[in-house]
């Protein structure tokens, strides 16, 4: 028998691309079951676009600004990213929300990966709020999108410490270590088990 066809990725970036590089490690075996077939991104010049270049992956850029209203920017990124076919499309550090077009055609799974422990910190500043309120444990969520922010249901959550002498770096490199370990996990999950939502709740079976 041969082996079922890799799921398609499409994953969005905004940055450094650290958690896309650990899907495209993941990817190089066979046996992980999914492939990354494009990296989109919502400005150029990052360097998340030029590690799926060295991938081979194909890219494409999608800026807010370019457009003249933000409905017409999310359906251009949604037409470029249905043109890939994904079955899963991951947002690893894509910094804008999706609109009302994004989330009919792909918030059945599209997936979000944040660097705080839902629903505390929500937002762009998930470490450096999590260390200026003092909590003692922060981490990331890896949720699936719905229209709010940081506000769809949770597929897995990781903890680590936080540490007295910590600085908003310091914690954001122990959370992004961590996160990416959980990314590659469950993308995998998800592309070979399958998954179901049920009040929030979201199973892998
Ligand atoms: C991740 O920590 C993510 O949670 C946050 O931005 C970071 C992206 O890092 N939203 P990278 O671009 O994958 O290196």
């Amino acid at each position: 028998m041969t082996d079922p066809a890799p799921a398609r990725l499409v994953v969005l970036v905004s940055g450094s691309g650290s958690n896309l590089q650990a899907l495209l490690d993941a990817t190089a075996d066979r046996a992980y079951g999914a492939q990354v077939v494009a990296v989109g991104a919502d400005r150029d010049g990052i360097a998340g676009l030029d590690r799926a270049a060295a991938a081979g992956v194909p890219t494409f850029v999608d800026s807010v600004k370019s457009y003249e209203t933000r409905d017409e920017w999310d359906a251009a990124l949604t037409a470029h990213v249905a043109e890939h076919k994904p079955d899963l499309v991951v947002s690893a550090g894509f910094l804008k929300l999706v609109g009302p077009a994004f989330l009919a055609a792909f918030g059945d799974r599209y997936l979000n990966t944040h660097n705080a422990l839902l629903p505390s910190f929500p937002g762009i500043h998930g470490p450096r709020d999590a260390l200026a309120y003092g909590v003692k444990v922060a981490g990331a969520t890896l949720f699936f999108v719905d229209a709010g922010v940081d506000t769809g249901p949770i597929i897995a959550q990781v903890a680590v410490p936080v540490l007295d002498d910590d600085t908003v770096q310091t914690l954001t490199e122990r959370i992004k270590v961590a996160e990416r370990v959980q990314l590659v996990d469950y993308v995998g999950r998800l592309v070979r088990e399958g998954w179901t939502i049920e009040n929030r709740k979201v199973r892998i079976p």
